[in-house]
């Protein structure tokens, strides 16, 4: 198994999820190859919960890591999981038009970008 995908299933196995039961990991690879896990942690005032993507890519950062090649995310779901639209914003912004493997727990897998999942997207180039 590719050791992305591997991680991201380790990571779904620590998410924090006692409310919606709802297990997610992910896994995004830098450019200098390393990976970092990161699953959803829930909270009991709802709006605070961090997505599994989002857990992942800040650690990441925190970690040093600057360019990403792929992210991975897996949940237990037969359609594939998709990152939510909040998710989509902080990826699209810290990492670009990343490759996005959906996969599950059966073995259904699938491959996409992130401009294909956020179009005409929102960035710092507006900014300037
Ligand atoms: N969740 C993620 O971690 N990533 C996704 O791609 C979809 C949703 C989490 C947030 C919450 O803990 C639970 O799944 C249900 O929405």
């Amino acid at each position: 198994m590719d050791a992305l995908l591997q991680a991201a299933l380790d990571a779904r196995l620590r998410a924090h999820a006692p409310f919606s039961r709802f297990l997610v990991g992910a896994a995004i690879e830098a450019t200098d190859g390393r990976i970092f896990g990161g699953c959803n942690v829930e909270n009991s005032s709802y709006g605070l919960t961090m997505c599994a993507e989002r857990s992942a890519i800040f650690r990441a950062v925190a970690e040093g890591a600057k360019r990403f090649r792929r992210i991975a995310v897996v949940a237990a779901t037969p359609q594939l999981t998709p990152p939510c639209g909040a998710c989509r914003q902080v990826l699209w912004d810290l990492c670009g038009d990343l490759e996005v493997i959906l996969f599950n727990l059966e073995g259904a897998r699938e491959t996409l970008r992130l401009s294909d999942l956020l179009p005409r997207a929102f960035d710092a180039t507006y900014l300037d």
